[in-house]
């Protein structure tokens, strides 16, 4: 295990595992470690929960979930670079405990899953000039539709299922907030 273990890592210590090019995304695209570490706790409340980061990018929230609980984590991301990235540092930290699938989230089978984290991922369809690059269709339509499917897969979930939604103002149907912080931009959530 590399001496700075994602387990007790800073954001500056992380975010030396990436390129310049998506360092620099660092501040508005991934997951804090705190929030990470945070959400991580709450999704994996029992041994052997298997966690699904919708939207993963370059893997920081599922590395960092990964090193600090038992549970599995399962990253989808629909940019291969990222996923491949992502891959990578899981390598470099020797985690057995998370993998990434190069997916579109809507083709994802929710029941393979216990809990999912969620950082406002379609928002770059509807925010000008903060994509993370061009390789991706963007268009507000997606955003409504992405945002449909995934109410939709959340919705057919077990009472009990469990959520973390980092930043956005959607309300997952269903759902009952049982956790919000002071800005209201971690929400913890549970099917009811
Ligand atoms: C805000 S970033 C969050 C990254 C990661 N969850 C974290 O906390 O570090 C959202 C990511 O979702 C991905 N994404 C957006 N829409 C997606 C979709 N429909 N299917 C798979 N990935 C998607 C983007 O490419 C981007 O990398």
């Amino acid at each position: 295990m590399d001496s700075f273990s994602p387990r007790f890592i800073s954001d500056k210590e992380f975010d030396d595992n990436f390129p310049k090019e998506i360092e620099r995304l660092s501040g508005k695209h991934w997951a804090p470690a705190t929030i990470a570490k945070r959400a991580a706790k709450f999704l994996v409340n029992r041994p052997g929960v298997r966690v699904l980061d919708i939207g993963s990018g370059a893997g920081k929230f599922c590395v960092i979930g990964a090193a600090c609980n038992d549970g599995l984590f399962v990253g989808v991301e629909q940019r291969q670079n990222l996923c491949q990235l992502a891959d990578k540092i899981a390598q470099h930290y020797q985690l057995s405990n998370v993998k990434f699938i190069h997916a579109n989230v809507i083709d994802i089978d929710f029941s393979q899953y216990n809990a999912f984290f969620f950082y406002n991922a379609f928002y770059e369809n509807i925010e000008d000039n903060n994509a993370i690059d061009s390789s991706v269709e963007l268009d507000p339509a997606l955003y409504q539709s992405y945002t449909l499917a995934l109410t939709e897969k959340l919705l057919k979930m077990p009472a009990g299922t469990r959520l973390v939604t980092y930043w956005g103002e959607w309300v997952p149907e269903g759902y009952e907030l049982v956790y919000t912080n002071g800005n209201d931009s971690l929400r913890f959530w549970e099917k009811g």
